[in-house]
This record gives C-alpha cells, structure tokens and sequence, in this order.
C-alpha cells in the first residue's frame, strides 16, 4: 500500500506507520544526487570524439569553461577528485623525494589510501587541521623542512589546502586566508594546490568569485558530482604546462577516455544550472541546523553551518544513538551518515527541498522526544 501521492510528507508521517513511506530523502552526501533530465538531455545529445586524442569537441568545451571560471590557463576534466588530487600533487611533486604539507584531517591525507606516496612516493608532511579547516600559518612555516638539510631531510615543494573543508563541516578558507598561505608559499619556492571538491560553496557562502578565491593556487581540484550534481568527474585547473604534464598522468593511472563528451555535458548542465541554486541549499542546511538545535538532546554548532554539510551532537545522557537514530530515520525513508556513536553527518543538495527539510525536522523530532509536530509541514 502507498501513501496517497498529495499528502505532504510530514502530514503522511504522521498519519501512516514508517513501513508505509515510500519517498526517499538521502541526506547522506551531496554525492547522491541523480542527474536531471536537462543532463541526460545534453548527455544523450553531445558531440563526442576521442578524448585521449584530444578531439572531444564537448570535453574541451567544459574544460574551457571550468580554466575561465577559476581563472586558470587550461583545465582537464578526470573521472574523480581523488585522482584529480593525485594527478595534482604528483605533477608537483615530480621529483622523488618531495614532501608535502597537508591538513592532517584533509580529504587527501584519510580518504584517498594514501595514493600520494604509495602510488606517488611522496611524502606527507600533515600539520593540525583547525575546526575551522585552516591550518596556522606558524605551523605551516615550520614545517617547511630547511633546504640546507637535504642530506638528511625530503624537500617540501607543495602545500595542500581544502576549500570547504569536509571534516570541519563544510567550512570556507577566506580569500585572504588563502592569500597568506599563497605568499609563504611563493617566499618559498613551494607550489599550492587546492582540493576544491566544494570550491563553488565557498564561493557562495563567502561571496567572493571563484577566480578570486583560488588566485594564490597553482592548482585547483573542482568536483562536478558534488553539490553540482553531475553523476561523474571532476576537472583540474592550473598552467598550460601544469595541464599538459597532468594529461600524461592520467593516462598512465588510466583515466584517459575515449568518447568522455557524454559525462562532460552534464557537467557542462552542472555548472550552468546548479552554482546558483548552492545558496538554496545552504539556506536549508541553516533551517536543518536551526531545528536540529532546538530539539531536546541534540545540539549543532550553528556557526559551523556555512554551507552544505551539517554535524550534529547527540547529547551525553540522551536514550539516543547516533546509529539508533539512523536506523529508525531509515524507516522513514531518510538517510543520514552515521559519524559516531554520538555524531550524525547531513548533507544538503539540490534534490533536498525545504519540505524535505521539514519532514527529517520532524521525524528527528518525533524520535528524540516521542513527540511529533503539530504542523510541521508546510
Ligand atoms: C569528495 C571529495 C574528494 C574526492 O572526490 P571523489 O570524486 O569522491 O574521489 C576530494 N576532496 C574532498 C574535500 C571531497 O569532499
Ligand atoms: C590533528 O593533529 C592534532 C594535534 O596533534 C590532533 O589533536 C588531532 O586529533 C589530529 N586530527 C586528526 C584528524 O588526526
Ligand atoms: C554545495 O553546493 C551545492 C550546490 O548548491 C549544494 O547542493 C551542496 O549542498 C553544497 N555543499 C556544501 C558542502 O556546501
């Protein structure tokens, strides 16, 4: 049995077991997006060539685009981030024995196995992330390791940044942030390379240009299949020749392919339909973050919220657990990511409406304190 299709979600929770729910809202990562009908449209009609050859007609065109919006030479669209990331400290790092200094709660340094040295051979210097997702600059100076020690010490020649910061909740570097980094960097004779798997987020929480954000970076790493909502790939940006030599890399890790038109046009559809609606989303993630707050064993830390991605505390001495509550949300058809046994992860994106929003409110609600909303819906 289904649930009479124009009932609003709240009123249908309220009225019919959980086993009766038949509407998904996956909140586990702005990663589960399903491609609009506007990409399949242009995937089903794009030009397409041999990429490998360089001929993809809609290929080159997104990667134009992508070289113009963050102000770079060239751009070169990749099946991932994690490669893409790889691709970038790799090019930089081309001479064994090279060291780079990382955020050590960064993307690159705990999720992408280690590529950069046991693919890359090279070494990691982490330095502690803050809960804001910078890193001090005085630690990042020190870590630069003394070049007149090289018979003992791997040289430095990047520095790693991430913009939002995942595991700080989605947090924005500031331009001038960013900047800092970027002139110790250049004092230095070191490169900088931004993981901005989220770049577009900073950009619309922060209001500043994506170009302008990314000004100090040799490099940058932008994901489509994020909040943008394209089903795959992320493109890098840097110099001709940074681009030149990160092509021959991704053929050697086998990420050269053939008619890649096809995902490019959703990426092409990603950047032309979805940088604005980021903005909607980070209004929902607030709403979430707001609503979560006010609910009796659980606490979010608001000033934290200024994208996308919102983490929420189940309080000590609360019934709860970060994994009950998963599993009776999955009941109910919405889907979180468990963090910790106290800790639960959402993340807002496109097709999560305010309604959405206002359902998972109250079904958290109804969880936490046995009591449901009285009209949450709306
Ligand atoms: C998702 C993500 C990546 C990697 O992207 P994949 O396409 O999943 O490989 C890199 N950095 C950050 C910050 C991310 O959130
Ligand atoms: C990063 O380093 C700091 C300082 O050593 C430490 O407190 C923190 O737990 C580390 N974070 C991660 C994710 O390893
Ligand atoms: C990033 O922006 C996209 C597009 O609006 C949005 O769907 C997503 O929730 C945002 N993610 C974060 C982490 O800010």
């Amino acid at each position: 049995m289904m649930c009479p299709s124009n009932i609003l979600p709240t009123t249908a929770f309220l009225l019919f077991p959980a086993t009766m729910v038949t509407r998904t809202i996956d909140l586990r990562s702005d990663t589960v997006t399903k491609p609009t009908e506007a990409m399949r449209l242009a995937m089903a009609k794009a030009e397409v060539d041999d990429d490998v050859l360089i001929h993809d007609p809609t290929a080159k065109h997104l990667e134009t685009e992508m070289a113009r919006i963050t102000g770079k030479e060239a751009a070169l669209f990749v099946p991932s981030g994690t490669m893409g990331n790889l691709i970038s400290v790799l090019v930089h790092c081309d001479i064994r024995g090279s060291e780079v200094i990382l955020g050590n709660n960064s993307h690159i340094h705990v999720y992408e196995n280690g590529g950069i040295s046991t693919i890359g051979g090279v070494h990691p210097r982490p330095v502690k992330n803050n809960d804001d997702g910078t890193i001090d600059i005085d630690l990042l100076h020190a870590a630069i390791r003394n070049p007149n020690f090289e018979i003992c010490y791997p040289k430095t020649r990047l520095i790693c940044l991430e913009n939002s910061h995942a595991n700080s909740g989605g947090r924005c570097l500031s331009v001038e942030y960013t900047d800092q980094v970027g002139e110790l960097a250049k004092e230095h004779g070191l490169k900088l390379h931004i993981d901005g798997a989220r770049i577009f987020n900073a950009s619309v929480a922060l209001n500043v240009p994506v170009d302008r954000l990314v000004q100090a970076a040799d490099s940058v790493s932008v994901c489509l299949s994020k909040g943008l909502g394209a089903p795959v790939g992320s493109v890098i940006v840097g110099t001709k020749s940074f681009i030149a030599k990160a092509r021959i890399l991704r053929k050697t890790l086998g990420g050269g392919m053939r008619q890649v038109g096809i995902l490019c046009a959703a990426g092409l559809v990603a950047l032309q339909e979805n940088v604005e609606k980021l903005e909607i989303d980070h209004k929902n993630a607030k709403t979430l973050a707001e609503g979560l707050n006010k609910i009796k064993g659980l606490s979010v830390d608001i000033a934290y919220v200024e994208t996308n991605i919102v983490y929420f505390n189940i309080l000590k001495g609360s019934h709860m657990t970060a994994l009950k509550l998963g599993k009776i949300m999955d009941e109910h058809g919405i889907l979180l990511m468990v963090d910790s046994p106290s800790r639960v992860r959402i993340v807002i994106h496109h097709q999560v409406s305010a309604s959405d929003v206002h359902y998972t409110l109250a079904c958290i609600k109804q969880a936490m304190t046995g009591v449901a909303e009285e009209n949450g819906s709306n």
